[in-house]
């Protein structure tokens, strides 16, 4: 086949592909650098694929953006509760996003360049996070993966990260288990929990604890 042809060709595929993502609100290369990821650290990554369009959005409406104040991500992986937080209206600037995993730190710099990226263990929040948050956070949101993770661990990310926020903001975490992913009964904390979302693979529910 001539060279123009093979090109043409290209371009086509190319297309059709941006087409079906556009269709299916996913990113194919997004897909694959996440499978790559949960392949090398399947524990720490926790998912097969990023989150879909309607947990992102889900995740993003329960953070008021009229509240000031930073707005933490852990865990945010490619992105996709990070542009979604965007479309509800917090600026980049206001984003502190928390990633262990470097490649996709590299990846969320570029994206989102008005954004702060800390490469670090979210469960060291409040060293990692010490003299960045410069006032309390707005809300704290995370898709990191809680079950690989003992009971009394999670329990003190949710006291770290109350600790950072002011009173009654939330910390937003999703889950594709039937349980909640920090016990609902924790001493002056509320929990509530959304619908179950079906359209995500897997379905999955978003949790929000709140102090008060
Ligand atoms: C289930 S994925 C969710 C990614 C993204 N928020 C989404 O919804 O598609 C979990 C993400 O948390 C990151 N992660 C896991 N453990 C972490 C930790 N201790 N500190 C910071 N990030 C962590 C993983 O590298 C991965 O990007």
């Amino acid at each position: 086949m001539p060279l123009e042809a093979l090109q043409q060709l290209e371009r086509t595929i190319e297309k059709r592909i941006r087409l079906f993502e556009q269709k299916n609100g996913i990113r194919l290369d997004d897909e694959v650098r996440f499978i790559r990821s949960w392949f090398e650290r399947p524990l720490s990554t926790g998912a097969v694929t990023p989150s879909g369009r309607v947990l992102a959005r889900t995740m993003a409406r329960y953070v008021n953006p009229a509240i000031a104040g930073p707005v933490v991500e852990l865990g945010p992986g490619t992105g996709p509760v990070t542009e979604a937080l965007m479309a509800e209206g917090i600026e980049s600037e206001r984003l502190v996003l928390v990633e262990f995993n470097p490649t996709f730190c590299q990846l969320l710099r570029a994206r989102f360049p008005g954004a702060t990226v800390v490469q670090g263990d979210a469960y060291g929040m409040h060293r990692l996070l010490a003299g960045l948050l410069q006032q309390p956070a707005a809300a704290i949101v995370s898709g990191l993966p809680l079950f690989t993770k003992p009971v009394r661990m999670r329990l003190r990310l949710l006291r770290d990260a109350l600790d950072l926020l002011r009173p009654g903001a939330p910390f937003v975490q999703f889950t594709y288990a039937v349980v909640p992913p920090i016990p609902k009964k924790m001493a002056g904390v509320r929990a509530d929990a959304s619908e179950r979302i079906w359209k995500n693979m897997p379905p999955a529910r978003v949790w929000v604890y709140r102090r008060g």
